[in-house]
């Protein structure tokens, strides 16, 4: 992937690359045999269009909603993004797992053009992010890991503050924001204040605010962190909602699997700055061949020493005081467990088998587990202020 090397701005069309002076003399042409008001229409097209044209896009970057090839982030010594690749495809739901500090939140920011690229190259709808900035941020939304709506205004104020921000015509801002603050179930309090609002109802207003423009990319940056279970689970559906019906792509990032799981087409599972398994929650559980047995016994490192010999288990390891292994077919092989491990005088505890989860895959490919990982000071006072609704 990458831009074609070229000599200079070009348009594709496909089969054929032309310049866009040569485009732009072909429109006046054409334009000069239509009518004063067209062709005044196709002229006011051709301004808007040429200083953002895609230029040296090539079709797969055109093809995906967003590309990234060697993306990297450094903050001093810091390597805080390292070198990703992903494409992500027009339509999908696509999340960035991980826990804190992992590089979510500035995967997003470089891509939504917030921060600069340390090296590497990504396209956000067809447009280079460093190169064509103002085209990116017309084409995408963001909603923001901290809360954002302007306390002061009412819900339907802050929708149309950010209507007008985008250049919105106020006849569509009138027929959309009532459509989009029922859709997420805010239509009784469009006149009330923000500040009366619930931290879940902050989050929905949040989010029905970054689709106002119709973007074609939605960047939503840890959108349910810190909300009890049932509002998260509303915010799902609208999510989905709006993905289906509005047929954006989402870009979500979250440290919870489950909401991965839940949501997510394909998952990217990041750590310390990169991408270390990529793929639909299924293909990621099933790439662990098998099932997980989870046994805890008076003498776990024996135990492991004694498995570490046995050919039917794949990789043992030992986590939270537990002898973790995955076999196929983990109903049969408790039996022959329990069989080596009472043979070898070793006192069984608990056994419990499980079918993977994406908690599984992350322990999988980093030896650790997420969930322990999951809540910095900052990141705690920050799921607090959301629950609490300030
Ligand atoms: N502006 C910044 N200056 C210095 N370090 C930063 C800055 N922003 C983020 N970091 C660091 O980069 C790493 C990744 O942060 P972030 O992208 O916020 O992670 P995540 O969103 O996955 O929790 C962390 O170690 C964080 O401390
Ligand atoms: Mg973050």
């Amino acid at each position: 992937m990458g831009p074609s090397p070229s000599a200079g701005p070009s348009i594709h069309f496909p089969g054929n690359v032309f310049s866009v002076e040569l485009c732009y003399l072909f429109l006046v042409i054409v334009a000069s045999h239509f009518p004063t008001s067209t062709s005044s229409d196709i002229f006011h097209c051709l301004t808007n269009l040429l200083p953002e044209v895609r230029c040296q896009v090539t079709e797969t970057e055109n093809k995906y909603a967003i590309t990234t090839t060697k993306l990297t982030k450094q903050f001093g010594s810091l390597t805080a993004v390292d070198c990703i690749d992903i494409s992500i495809g027009r339509g999908e739901v696509f999340g960035l797992l991980g826990p804190n500090g992992a590089g979510k939140t500035t995967t997003i920011s470089m891509l939504a053009t917030l921060l600069k690229p340390t090296s590497g190259k990504a396209y956000v709808d067809g447009y280079d992010i460093t190169a064509q900035k103002v085209a990116v941020r017309s084409s995408i939304g963001l909603v923001f890991q901290d809360p954002s709506s302007d306390e002061e205004l009412t819900a339907e104020e802050n929708m149309d503050f950010h209507g007008r921000l985008y250049s919105v015509p106020k006849s569509v801002r009138k027929k959309r924001i009532p459509e989009l603050l029922s859709m997420v179930d805010l239509a009784d309090r469009s006149g009330d204040r923000v500040k009366t609002f619930s931290g879940g109802m902050k989050r929905r207003l949040e989010i029905a605010r970054g689709f106002l423009h119709h973007p074609a990319v939605l960047f939503l940056d840890e959108p349910t962190s810190g909300l009890d279970p049932q509002t998260r689970r509303r915010i799902w559906e609208h999510i989905q909602l709006l993905n289906s019906e509005r047929d954006v792509t989402v870009l979500l990032t979250t440290h919870s699997m489950e909401e991965a799981d839940f949501l997510c087409g394909r998952i990217a599972i990041m750590d310390h700055g990169k991408i270390i398994a990529l793929g639909s929650p299924g293909e990621l559980k099933n790439g662990l061949g098998g099932d997980l047995i989870s046994i805890e016994t008076e003498n776990n490192d024996k135990l492991l020493l004694l498995l570490a010999g046995a050919d039917w288990t794949g990789k043992p390891r030992i986590l939270d005081g537990r002898v973790n292994i995955t076999v196929t077919e983990g109903e049969s092989k408790i039996p022959e467990l329990i069989r080596l491990t009472e043979g070898a005088g070793i006192d069984i505890k608990s056994v419990t088998l499980k079918k993977p989860t994406l908690e599984d895959v992350f322990i999988h490919h980093t030896g650790r587990a997420i969930r322990a990982e999951a809540g910095s000071t900052v990141d705690r006072m920050r799921q607090r202020r959301r629950a609490f609704g300030r």
